[in-house]
């Protein structure tokens, strides 16, 4: 039978003690990492989430029953342990916190015994994901795990006291919803009371955010957990959190300086890390035509080129009819790499087509200065030469282009550039580069649903010289919209809020929306906006995304600690999970599905 704590209370964790403690009586409790029996010497490396700490059993000093429950021991009993500190008598352990000192054991309670855990607790785990996730409790102890969550509860806890001395107000907004439009598929909840009436959990606080600005509270601020239905990838899950903020009588300057001094002040707390200010910025322009992307890894080269005007009128047909229909052709100059294999080309050009290109043009500098291409036989030497200088290509390069539309032109060529980036080690993984993206276009086409949509949401104002053309060319209006990128990962984004009616109004419109539709989804919001409403703005940042970025993991499932996979299930309680019929019965739900499923 496992003891009780009776009478016993916790001293110190493991790693509070130190030189300092030498000579004193302390209590312990944790979990056994490893036991060790040497004879008449049982060694334990006593863990709990502040580290290690090792323990020694001498059968004169701490007596033939402790010491027997000591041998005993296996890893992952629950222990409690009284003794006295001393310096170690072996060398010090310069990997421990606690490596110069031990706690010869004098007493020893076994709280909890364990079976033999499924994998290792270990620092930088072999174990398969799936396993971690499905036992992740035990996963959680792990102390990369856990000094990735200790992280992410000090970086909230800087967020509060940072926004409090701004004068934001934590408030809560509602889970249970109406949907907002921020292009992902809600969840959705049955109501009961409302046999066919479905909420929607909130894929973020944003309606609710503007609502708290027309009641008057002016700063808002709400670490909130937001639901998206959409395809989940290592920096995506379903429900994740926002650090969320909202402010009145604020234009977008006020917005970014906030929020720059923010991430200054969290990364130099938590992580010691200093963010020099004002962070740099980029037109959403020069973002797409530098670097293919709105969310640019600045921390290599590697830029694109537009050489549309070196190539028009030249012989290859692939580029002058991608010009023809108003597209363009870029490149970018892999320097030294003309020796790439063929293979390892091909492989590009298949990466490339994934992407949406028709193909990838290639064109290498071979050391005697002549070229090996796969388009050379349709130019002539003069426009060869002329576009080898635009690339400013030397001998030993290689140069890769894409021809298209402006839009698969810069995801093709954005994405080659990342890969070329990370394979050929052109990333320095000890930099934080921190950029605003701002000017944002405040539609973009959608082909599938051929009509524009918001490329941020419908709240989003336009830039005001540009609202004139919102009928003749809305493709053309900017948005007083903002993201912070960090090492080509999206942070956060914002934007100034529309708080006139005409111009909401206006943007339903050509969002497709009647002004029923608008009314009947956003009425309340609309109807808000006739009692007084200031001129506000906001951001949101993904916390896991923050969180994953200042301490380098690969995925926001190594900063969350109840995670979901890729088919947004839960490895571990396997949710999402079937009901009874009773609970169909009361919300009147029938099921109608597919046959497969139906057999599952
Ligand atoms: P947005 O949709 O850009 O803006 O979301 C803000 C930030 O939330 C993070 N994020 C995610 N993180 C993890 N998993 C996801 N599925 C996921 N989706 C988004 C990103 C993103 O930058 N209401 C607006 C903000 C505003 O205008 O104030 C909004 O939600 O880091
Ligand atoms: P082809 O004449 O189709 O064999 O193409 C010649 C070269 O141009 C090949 O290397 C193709 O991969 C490349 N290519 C084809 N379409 C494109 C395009 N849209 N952009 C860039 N290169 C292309």
């Amino acid at each position: 039978m496992a003891e009780t704590m009776k009478g016993l209370k916790r001293t110190h964790r493991c790693t509070d003690l130190n030189a300092a403690n030498i000579g004193e009586t302390v209590t312990v409790m944790g979990w056994v990492a490893k036991q060790r029996n040497k004879g008449g010497i049982i060694f334990v490396d006593l863990r709990d989430r502040s580290g290690i700490l090792q323990l020694i059993f001498e059968e004169d000093k701490c007596g033939s029953e402790a010491f027997a429950k000591a041998e005993k021991l296996r890893s992952e009993f629950v222990v409690a342990v009284t003794g006295k500190v001393c310096k170690r008598e072996g060398a010090v352990n310069e990997n421990l916190k606690t490596g110069e000192i031990e706690v010869v054991a004098e007493q020893i309670r076994i709280l909890s015994e364990a079976d033999t855990p499924p994998f290792p607790i270990e620092e930088n785990s072999k174990t398969k994901e799936e396993i971690r996730l499905k036992y992740r409790y035990l996963d959680l102890r792990r102390p990369d795990l856990q000094r990735n969550l200790i992280l992410r509860s000090r970086i909230c806890a800087e967020v509060r006291s940072f926004m409090e001395q701004e004068g934001f107000l934590e408030i809560e907004t509602p889970i249970l919803n109406k949907s907002t439009p921020e292009g992902a598929r809600d969840y959705l909840v049955p109501s009961r009371v409302h046999p066919g009436h479905f909420y929607a959990l909130p894929q973020s606080p944003q309606l609710f955010k503007q609502l708290l600005m027309c009641a008057g509270y002016d700063r808002y601020i709400q670490i909130a957990k937001c639901f998206r239905d959409e395809d989940l990838r290592a920096d995506r899950q379903p429900e994740f959190t926002q650090i969320d903020m909202e402010l009145s009588f604020v234009d977008e300057e006020d917005v970014m300086d906030v929020n720059e001094r923010l991430i200054a002040h969290v990364c130099e707390k938590t992580v010691g890390l200093k963010v020099s200010l004002p962070l740099p910025r980029l037109s959403w322009q020069e973002a797409m035509d530098r670097f293919g992307s709105d969310k640019p890894d600045t921390r290599f080269g590697m830029e694109l080129v537009d050489v549309s005007e070196v190539v028009a009128g030249c012989g290859f047909g692939v580029f002058t009819s991608a010009l023809e229909s108003g597209g363009s052709v870029r490149g970018i100059n892999a320097k030294g790499q003309a020796d790439m294999p063929r293979k390892k080309i091909d492989a590009l050009v298949d990466a490339a087509k994934g992407n949406g290109a028709k193909g990838l043009a290639y064109l290498s500098v071979q050391e005697d200065g002549s070229y090996k291409s796969s388009f050379a036989k349709f130019m002539t030497e003069t426009e060869l030469a002329d576009l080898v200088k635009a690339m400013d290509g030397q001998p030993g390069d290689l140069l890769l282009f894409a021809a298209d539309r402006n839009k698969i032109v810069w995801n093709v060529l954005g994405a080659l550039r990342l890969e070329l980036g990370r394979s050929l080690g052109l990333i320095d993984e000890d930099q934080f580069n921190f950029l605003w993206i701002t000017d944002f276009p405040l539609l973009e086409w959608s082909d599938e649903e051929n009509r524009f949509m918001a490329m941020h949401h419908p709240f989003t104002m336009p830039v005001e010289e540009d609202w004139q053309y919102i009928d003749s060319d809305p493709g053309r209006v900017r948005a007083k919209a903002y993201d912070m990128v960090l090492n080509g990962v999206e942070l956060g984004g914002g934007s100034v809020r529309i708080h006139q009616n005409d111009i909401q109004e206006k943007m339903f419109e050509v969002l497709g929306f009647s002004k029923e539709d608008a009314w009947e989804r956003f009425g309340f919001l609309l109807s808000a906006f006739k009692y007084g409403v200031p001129p506000h703005a906001g951001l949101a940042y993904g916390l896991d995304r923050l969180v994953m970025l200042l301490v380098k993991a690969d995925s926001i499932r190594e900063v969350i600690a109840f995670p979901k996979v890729k088919d947004a299930s839960c490895l571990m309680t396997d949710a999402p999970g079937t009901v009874d019929q009773v609970q169909l019965d009361e919300l009147e739900i029938a099921l109608n599905l597919h046959d497969e499923e139906a057999e599952e």
